[in-house]
């Protein structure tokens, strides 16, 4: 049994982190839940978004599930998902992109997993401005992150038995920066010989991957490339509530929908939650459950597949907790 630190969040997060509790029981994973609070609901009763309940919590456990958190706005309050990846070095946001066969999308056969450097690049923060009208950003890109990401991006292809992995860069103009990024890559890469190595032009990428996506297995790229590119596959499969996530470091990790809190439909029934229960099926790979996270997408992807067992983000007429029974029924 793994205790696993659970925060259901803000707005739709505790009805899709239920739905998470109770597939879970469903398929009897061997995890226990400690459930903390965080973001909003956790700063109106403590006057904290990021309590020490949970800072204890996941030191303790080193691994979370967190439904979407909102960010209050105004009186300077920073992210705290932003918060999260920095106390505790998440250096690798880990998003698969693959659609559910049945499910109508611009595309069948996508199966690709985004791996994104998370802690350097243009998102260091350092920013400037130099005089009225002149501001200079500084991208910031070391060998030893870039080696980092690169090892990352190689062990899980290993790991999941997947066949290649791309870098993506725009090493032909930034020479220095992603000339860097690119050549740590490749050194990574030799160390991983049975697995296919190559490279492409982060714009060639994009036009790629909106007029053939299925040619891509894993893609390790950095942090901002990453972010445009993993929103541009969330498009691809369907869209916010079907695109999960994770935030992985050397010691820690925390997995969570891509979505945010959406309080338009908050407390309503209506959120769907197949991007969290795609993240906790991560989860059960990440601590070797593989034919338990296995068994979590083949549920969705039968659930999916149905018309009549779609939520109304997808056209369909069922609510949270119907669609949570349908996926409980379709496991086998
Ligand atoms: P959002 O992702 O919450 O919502 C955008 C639209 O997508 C809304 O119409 C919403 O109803 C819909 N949607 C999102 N998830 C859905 C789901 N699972 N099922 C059905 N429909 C869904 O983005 P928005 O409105 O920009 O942000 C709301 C709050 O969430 C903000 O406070 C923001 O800071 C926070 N946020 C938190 C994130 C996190 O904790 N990881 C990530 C992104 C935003």
């Amino acid at each position: 049994m793994k205790t696993i630190t659970l925060v259901p969040g803000d707005g739709i997060g505790p009805e899709i982190a239920e739905s998470v509790k109770q597939v879970f029981e469903a398929i009897k994973a061997p995890v226990r839940w400690e459930q903390v609070e965080c973001g909003l609901t956790a700063y109106e009763k403590t006057g904290q978004l990021m309590p020490q309940e949970f800072v204890d919590s996941f030191n303790r456990n080193k691994i979370a599930i967190k439904g979407p958190t909102t960010t209050p706005i105004g009186g300077g309050h920073r992210s705290i998902n932003v918060q999260m990846r920095q106390m505790w070095n998440l250096y690798a946001n880990v998003r698969p992109i693959k659609n559910f066969p049945g499910l109508p999308s611009h595309y069948s056969g996508i199966d690709m997993i985004i791996v994104r450097e998370n802690s350097e690049d243009l998102y260091k923060g350092i920013e400037y401005k130099i005089s009225e009208g002149v501001a200079q950003g500084i991208k910031l890109i070391t060998a030893e992150a870039s080696e980092r990401i690169g090892r990352h991006a190689f062990e899980l292809a290993r790991k999941l038995k997947r066949k290649r992995v791309l870098v993506v860069h725009k090493a032909n103009i930034m020479k220095y920066t992603d000339g860097l990024f690119l050549d740590s890559i490749k050194k990574v890469s030799a160390n991983y010989p049975e697995i296919e190595f190559g490279d492409m032009i982060v714009d060639n990428c994009c036009m790629q991957m909106v007029t053939k996506p299925t040619q891509f297995d894993v893609i390790v790229t950095e942090n901002l490339y990453g972010d445009i590119l993993s929103d541009l596959g969330a498009g691809l499969i369907g869209g916010l509530g079907l695109a999960s996530g994770a935030n992985i470091g050397d010691q820690h990790a925390i997995f969570e929908a891509v979505h945010g809190s959406a309080p338009d439909i908050a407390g309503q029934d209506k959120a769907n939650p197949t991007a969290l229960l795609l993240s906790a099926a991560s989860m059960l790979d990440y601590i070797g459950e593989l034919p338990l996270g296995d068994k979590v997408r083949e549920s969705i992807a039968r659930t999916l597949a149905n018309p009549e067992t779609r939520t109304g983000d997808l056209g369909g007429k069922l609510g949270t907790r119907a669609f949570t029974q349908a996926v409980i029924g379709n496991v086998k």
